[in-house]
């Protein structure tokens, strides 16, 4: 039997057993005797009876180990000209005196504090003082619009958001305080106060009797311990698109969570503990959470906070600019980042400059990872390239190439196999196991391994309805796939309304609820078309109401400009196109698979159960 054979063999027949040990490689304030057991709820629960503080084990324990003068954190930030190191003796001491001024706006356990800043390491800090308080995080990512912002302040409801003045995307300067005033002006649910870090690129106006100064402030602090919780407190909550207008709350426990973290970094990740790891994303995703905040602070790795792109910051070079300044092992981004940079520099000029003998591996996730891009990435770096799939809800990999146990072979397209702890099958409509190649929903059989969410914030309905109850015994991952005859999971997309653009994933419904408010606006159908740069991108199909006269340019206009204003830059919503009918099945669903299929220039068939098929030649007329 192969070691990762083993491994997984072990987590699947004895999981309490297998995690218990796992759980002994992180110090808890009191070890956990259970390893699992069953919530109120009726969902699994991971080390009920352990103690812990998540902040702690980032930092503190590495400071009480000796290992404080280390370097914790690299901010590198091409768009400000600068860069910063902390030692874990200076960020212990910077999340203490944070920890300390949220404590003196009267945060403490379980309180709610919402996160919207740019990637520098003040948002890391925010996260890690929270979570030093017993306080749960929500960060919301900064290419948000204030009315996403909004709906998570309303759901969460904070008693302190933190923020900054700006953020800094490509030769702009993004002030992000008017966002938070309106999305705060919007929301039902008002934040006692709000915490303004100013940046010297744009300094924001404070309301005095709202507002407080972050530098100021801090000044002031006292430093705050590390508060102990239960294993199954909440660490944060993580927003993630699904497939209606309101976002779901990814609820992420205390101590699973840091236990697969752990796991992770050396059984996926093969990182030696006094390796500099890089997450190339953002923290308001969940790769940004794990991995460049939680996941190996815990392990005691050098992790990097780049505020910069893959290109034009300043060029197509800076990811091993990076890799090579800080003599990086381990690079982890999502494919479109790479396909930018193989646009810009086919050749790899760039990336020759740079010497990259401590870059060991380069993991990839956050879409499937298309083989040309692998390709060209294995060619140009002669690195590894390694495929993951995971979700904001599970925290961490659910298939990957485990290179700590045991690199198996690379196969392209696929994602690998099952990480021990999870247990992947295919499914067909009925929940039936398809057989070796046949697609299927992809699920995972319970229970699901520690970090997992347990519920979605303050909706456990939506948490049963969403992902529980379709197949008994089953958590039903939302994508489809399959397994081929040596075991190799190939995830082929979603099968909802949720897509993946550049990346970050968005929900093509929200997109229709927001197109279809328009009031000439009678019904519209979004679907997520192939792009050779972002993967996906959105499209939309509308339909006017009768005797609507609108000019169809400044139409597409206005659309475009409403998606932006409610969702955010980021949907890359650039495109309506008005027909005079959505294909639909007689039951009145539409087709938007079949209208996908379409616009993808790919082969489909004619739905039996279609009303009109005149209605898809329309949609092949528009799209030229
Ligand atoms: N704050 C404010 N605005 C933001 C933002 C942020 N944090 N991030 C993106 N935006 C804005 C951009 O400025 C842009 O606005 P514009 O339409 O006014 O130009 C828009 O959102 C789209 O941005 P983006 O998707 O980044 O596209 P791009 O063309 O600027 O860059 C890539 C393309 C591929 C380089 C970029 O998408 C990228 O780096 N992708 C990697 C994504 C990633 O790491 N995902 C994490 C999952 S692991
Ligand atoms: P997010 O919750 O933002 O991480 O997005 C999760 C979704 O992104 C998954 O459900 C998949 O649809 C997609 N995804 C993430 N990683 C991969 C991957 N390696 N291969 C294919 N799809 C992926």
């Amino acid at each position: 039997m192969s070691a990762y054979e083993q491994e997984y063999n072990w987590a699947k027949d004895n999981p309490q057993q297998f995690w218990l040990t796992q759980s002994q490689h992180i110090d808890w304030f009191t070890p956990p005797k259970t390893a699992l057991a069953t919530d109120e709820n009726g969902i699994e629960r991971w080390f009920p009876d352990g103690e812990l503080n998540t902040a702690w084990l980032a930092l503190d324990y590495h400071c009480e180990q000796g290992r404080g003068e280390r370097v914790a954190l690299i901010y590198d930030s091409p768009v400000t000209g600068t860069a910063k190191q902390y030692t874990y003796n200076e960020l212990r001491d910077q999340v203490a005196k944070t920890a300390g001024m949220l404590a003196q706006q009267g945060v403490a356990k379980g309180d709610r504090v919402v996160i919207y800043m740019p990637m520098i390491p003040e948002a890391a800090m925010a996260m890690l003082a929270c979570a030093r308080l017993g306080a749960i995080h929500s960060v919301v990512f900064g290419g948000f619009a204030p009315n996403e912002l909004a709906v998570r302040i309303e759901d969460a409801e904070p008693k302190v958001v933190m923020t900054a003045s700006c953020g800094i995307e490509i030769n702009k300067v993004l002030p992000y305080k008017p966002l938070v005033d309106k999305a705060i002006m919007d929301s039902r649910w008002k934040p006692e106060h709000v915490v303004v870090l100013q940046r010297a690129q744009c300094i924001a106006e404070l309301n005095q009797e709202r507002d407080i100064d972050w530098h100021d402030a801090i000044e002031l602090a006292e430093e705050h311990p590390c508060v102990a919780v239960k294993s199954t407190d909440p660490l944060y909550i993580l927003y993630t698109s699904g497939t209606t207008g309101k976002p779901k709350g990814v609820v992420r426990d205390n101590g699973g969570h840091a236990v697969a973290m752990k796991y992770s970094m050396s059984a996926l990740y093969n990182m030696p503990q006094d390796g500099a790891y890089w997450a190339a994303s953002d923290v308001g995703w969940v790769v940004g959470h794990s991995y460049i905040v939680y996941g190996p602070l815990i392990h005691g790795c050098t992790t990097i906070l780049f505020e910069g792109k893959p290109v034009r910051t300043p060029d197509p070079g800076a990811f091993w600019r990076v890799c090579e300044q800080y003599q990086v092992n381990v690079l982890f981004s999502a494919p479109t980042a790479f396909r930018a940079i193989k646009k810009e520099d086919p050749n790899g000029d760039c990336l020759s400059q740079y010497d990259l003998s401590h870059l060991k591996t380069i993991f990839m996730a956050g879409e499937r990872l298309d083989p040309p891009t692998l390709e060209w990435v294995e060619s140009k770096s002669h690195k590894p390239v390694i495929d993951h799939w995971w979700q904001t809800e599970t925290g961490w990999a659910i298939a990957g190439n485990p290179t700590g146990i045991e690199q198996m072979p690379i196969k392209a397209g696929s994602a690998t196999k099952p990480i021990p702890g999870y247990q992947v099958e295919i499914l067909n409509e009925v929940g039936e196991p398809q057989i070796a190649n046949q697609q299927g929903f992809v699920a995972l059989k319970r229970p699901l391994p520690p970090s997992c969410l347990p519920t979605v914030w303050r909706n456990h309905d939506r948490f049963e309805s969403g992902y529980l109850s379709q197949f008994p015994g089953y958590y039903v991952s939302g994508d489809g796939g399959y397994l081929d005859d040596d075991g190799y999971l190939f995830i082929m997309g979603r099968i909802d309304d949720v897509i993946n653009v550049a990346g970050h994933r968005l929900s093509t419904g929200e997109m229709e609820e927001i197109v279809g408010g328009h009031p000439a606006i009678a019904e519209c159908a979004v679907v997520g078309v192939h792009d050779d740069l972002k993967g996906q991108l959105p499209l939309g199909f509308v339909v006017l109401k009768d005797g609507v006269d609108v000019d169809l340019e400044e139409l597409e206009g206005q659309l475009v400009g409403k998606v932006r204003d409610e969702i955010g830059a980021v949907a890359c919503f650039k495109h309506a196109l008005v027909v005079e009918r959505l294909p639909k099945t007689r039951s009145g669903k539409i087709l938007r698979r079949t209208i996908r299929q379409i616009a993808d220039g790919e082969h489909y068939t004619v739905p039996s159960t279609i009303d009109d098929p005149t209605s898809l030649n329309e949609i092949e007329q528009v799209l030229g």
